[in-house]
Order: structure tokens, then C-alpha cells, then sequence
């Protein structure tokens, strides 16, 4: 697999006031050990388009930076003591300056989008933030329902994971003023498409399915949300059914709740099953946007090709 770590950090020095040292101290936190995975999309994206490199790097700072501020605030609402193995930062540098620091960055992404220019630009990043918000007051709002339907959450996933995904891959063409309407289009359902599978893929953590990076089991199910695997398995079982299998307090008793380990693993044969499909459409929709290309940007398919065994089957 291609995927590396971006070599590039992310901001300098001169990115933030040297007079506020601790708003600094919290960035150099925050940004150290993050995957940068969707700065990384972004340049790929742009790599094939030729994008300059100054401009390669506003659009990488920008996805990062919205990123990161909304992680800085979800750790606050989901009262969440770790980040990427360590200390969030509302625990080590108190809940308000977590919060302003999130809000710093968002204040940057628009002072630095508006320099650049394009309005179209600063328009669509604007949406995507208010995407994002509604999705996690949506998803705030239906904590407790353990009734909740698939579609239901597929449009809280929408709104709160795919828009940053499908940023990274349409907010170079807008950069740039693309004119194929057919390229944005494909990539949009393309960004779309790895948003659901990425957030599919997360919720399977939850039940220690491919859990390579050990994020704690059952979490979502504690904090009395069904996430989109909880929701595929209580599909059709009775109240009585799911209320038991909601209230298991480990993975074991789960698993028993639902008839033993080999109907968890069936229903998790079904619900790969499903994914695999969304992962066909995928790559029929790539070939659809290799058609499209002009042939010095066809390089984009081969980056965008091992994205779906990245992000949902978690190979690295
Ligand atoms: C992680 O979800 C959180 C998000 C994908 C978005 C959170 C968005 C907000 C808090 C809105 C504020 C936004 C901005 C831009 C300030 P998770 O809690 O399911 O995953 P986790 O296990 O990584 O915490
Ligand atoms: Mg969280």
C-alpha cells in the first residue's frame, strides 16, 4: 500500500502567535501523532492536477485544521480522556481552552481561505463545517434510541464523516475551477462512498472486529449509542431482544446475548457483505472518472484504487 505518513508538518511557527505559548504547547499535542490521513488525500488529489504546492498546502492545512478543532471539541462533549493515546487536551489544558483552541483554528482556515481568493472555495468549506455540526447534533440527538434504522445513521455518517472526506477530494478541483462538472460529480460520490465505509469500518471497532489500533470496545454501546454494526444486528429481533443485547456490559455477554460467536461472526459475514458492495460501487464509479480525465491526471485512480482496503478492510 502507498499510504505514508505526509512528511510535511503541518503548520510552522509563524502559522500561530509566539506571545500565546500555550495555545502552541496544545497544537504541538494535538497534531503530533495524527495520521494526517486526510491531508495526505488531499495532496495525492492535487499531485495529479498539478496543483502548486503553496496552494497543495493551504488546502492540506485547512482539512487538518477543521480535523483537529472538531476533534479538540468532541472529546469535550464525549467527555473522552484519551486521543490518540494521549491526554485529550480538555484534560490537560482545561475544557475552555480546549474549546478556544478549536475555535482558533476554524478562525484561521476562514482568514486564510479568504486570502486566497475563491470564494467558491470559502463557500463550499463553510457548508462542509455546518455539515459537520449538524451531523454530530444529529447524532447527539438519537443517543438512546436503540431503535434507530441503518438509514437513519447513513445520514448522521453523511453529514458528520463523508462531508470532510469528500472535501478532500473535491476542494482541489474547486480550487483550481475545474471545468469538468462530470469530474466533481465523481469525485463527491467517490469521497461519499469512503466517509461511509471509514465510519463503518470505526463502528466495527466497537465490536473488536480489525481493531488494530485498540480503540476501546464497546464504547458507543456504553454511551447508550447504536452505532451503524449495533443497528445492523438488532435489525428484525424484538424489543425484549434488543434491550438485553443493548445492555451487555462486555463483548462476551454481547455476543452470547445474541446466540453465540458464530451468529456474531455470520452477521458480521452479512454486514461485510453489504460494505462489499458499497466498495463495488466504488470502483465502478472509478472507472466511470478515468474516463473523464484528461491522461496527465489519470494518476489520481492509482490513489484513489487502494482507498476502500485502506479505510474499510483496514490493510495497511
Ligand atoms: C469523532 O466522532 C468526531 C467527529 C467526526 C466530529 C465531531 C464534530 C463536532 C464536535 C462538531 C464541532 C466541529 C468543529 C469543526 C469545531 P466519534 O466521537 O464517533 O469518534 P472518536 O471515537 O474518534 O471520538
Ligand atoms: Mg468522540
Amino acid at each position: 500500500m502507498i499510504f505514508t505518513t505526509p512528511d510535511l508538518k503541518i503548520y510552522s511557527s509563524q502559522d500561530f502567535p509566539a506571545y500565546l505559548p500555550k495555545l502552541n504547547s496544545l497544537y504541538d499535542d494535538l497534531f503530533s501523532g495524527g495520521k494526517g490521513f486526510r491531508s495526505q488525500l488531499v495532496k495525492w488529489i492535487s499531485q495529479s492536477l498539478s496543483i502548486p504546492s503553496e496552494t497543495q498546502k493551504l488546502l492540506a492545512q485547512t482539512i487538518e485544521f477543521i480535523h483537529n478543532a472538531s476533534l479538540l471539541h468532541d472529546d469535550l462533549v464525549d467527555r473522552s480522556h484519551l486521543r490518540r493515546g494521549k491526554p485529550a487536551a480538555w484534560t490537560k489544558y482545561t475544557p475552555e481552552y480546549a474549546v478556544l483552541a478549536g475555535d482558533y483554528l476554524l478562525a484561521r482556515v476562514m482568514v486564510n481561505l479568504s486570502k486566497f481568493g475563491n470564494i467558491e472555495l470559502v463557500q463550499y468549506t463553510a457548508e462542509m463545517i455546518s455539515d459537520l455540526l449538524e451531523g454530530e447534533w444529529l447524532q447527539d440527538s438519537v443517543v438512546g434510541d436503540f431503535f434507530i434504522q441503518l438509514e437513519q445513521l447513513n445520514r448522521i455518517h453523511e453529514l458528520k464523516t463523508a462531508s470532510l472526506f469528500k472535501w478532500c477530494l473535491k476542494a482541489p478541483l474547486v480550487a483550481i475551477q475545474y471545468p469538468n462538472r462530470n469530474v466533481i460529480g465523481l469525485v463527491e460520490e467517490l469521497g461519499s462512498i469512503l466517509g461511509q465505509l471509514f465510519q463503518r469500518s470505526d463502528d466495527l471497532l466497537d465490536y473488536d472486529v480489525r481493531n488494530g489500533e485498540n480503540k476501546a470496545i464497546l464504547g458507543d454501546l456504553k454511551s447508550k449509542y447504536l452505532n451503524s454494526f449495533g443497528s445492523f444486528v438488532c435489525q428484525g429481533k424484538s424489543k425484549a431482544d434488543i434491550e438485553r443485547l443493548v445492555q451487555s456490559q462486555s463483548l462476551g455477554e454481547f455476543k452470547v446475548n445474541l446466540g453465540g460467536e458464530a451468529t456474531f461472526e455470520a452477521l458480521l459475514k452479512e454486514f461485510d457483505a453489504i460494505n462489499s458492495q458499497k466498495i463495488q460501487l466504488y470502483f465502478h464509479l472509478l472507472e466511470k472518472l478515468k474516463e473523464q480525465l484528461q491522461p496527465s491526471e489519470v494518476g489520481m485512480i492509482e490513489f484513489l484504487r487502494p482507498l476502500p482496503d485502506l479505510l474499510y478492510w483496514r490493510r495497511k
